[in-house]
């Protein structure tokens, strides 16, 4: 059985001085049986929100990590840096790929890191706009997920936990949401990707997450969509009221799938 994930990418969003009051906040309005709570704030706040949460069901999610262990990378941060901070961990955003000119093979490396740190990897994947109106999203979308996966151990990520994230790169920021055909229709794609790879069973216990522009107005036709399994979750996810009644959809859909008991 698939986890229903809602996972808050903070982005570059919040202080120290306020992120730890906005994670509590969070979490105290979004206890809902048989989902899971992830909160990904910036690097800097890492610690103040897992003091926050202790206590709270809440994992602590990295927004990125780089993929050597240590050594000259000025400002990078390493695995080892986030051991005790954070148990999960975003890799290949496509705001990561637009402007710090992450590659597939790149963020292959980084879950080969994240893998053997322990670490849960939300893989992000997903097709700009161009692709889409050409009707090539499902082809860039595989062709990512080949990028960063072909050659890795489907087991090895299976039992790290890995996520997929499915974030139209249209969407993110934009207001403009993916219909929930759309990305019930790409979870499937993604899982026949994760097929061709060789990843057998796998692939159908592999949790796909929809990205873009998700709020409470519209998480529940998303999360509706049995192939969904959760939401990744970026202006909204700084909202207390957004989040409260986006975990509450997600709580519908946890108990509609047998997972709230
Ligand atoms: P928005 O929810 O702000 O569109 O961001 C989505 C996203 O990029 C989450 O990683």
């Amino acid at each position: 059985m698939r986890p229903i994930v809602i996972a808050a990418n903070w982005k570059m969003n919040t202080t120290p001085a306020d992120a730890g009051d906005l994670a509590r906040t969070i979490a105290s309005r979004t206890r809902v049986a048989g989902v899971t709570r992830v909160i990904c704030p910036p690097y800097v706040s890492l610690a103040t929100v897992r003091d926050a949460l202790v206590g709270e069901d809440v994992a602590v999610g990295a927004q990125n990590v780089h993929h050597e262990p240590a050594g000259a990378y000025t400002g990078e941060v390493s695995t080892a840096m986030l051991a005790g901070l954070a148990t999960w961990v975003i890799l290949g955003h496509s705001e990561r790929r637009a402007y710090f000119g992450e590659t597939d093979a790149l963020i292959g490396k980084k879950l080969d890191r994240a893998v053997a740190a322990g670490l849960r990897p939300i893989l992000c994947v997903g097709e700009v706009l161009a692709d889409r109106e050409a009707g090539r999203e499902i082809a860039v979308v595989d062709a990512q997920l080949r990028g960063a996966l072909d050659g890795r151990d489907a087991a090895a990520l299976a039992a790290a936990g890995i996520v997929i994230a499915y974030e139209p790169v249209w969407a993110i920021g934009t207001g403009r949401t993916a219909s929930a055909a759309d990305a019930a229709a790409m979870a499937d794609a993604i899982r026949a990707s994760l097929v061709a790879l060789g990843w057998g069973s796998v692939a159908e216990a592999t949790p796909v997450l929809y990205g873009g522009s998700v709020t409470a107005a519209n998480v529940g036709d998303i999360l509706g969509q049995p192939s969904v399994d959760g939401a990744l979750i970026g202006g909204a996810s700084l909202k207390p009221d957004e989040m409260a009644a986006i975990a509450a959809s997600a709580g519908i859909t946890a108990a509609a799938r047998g997972l709230a008991s």
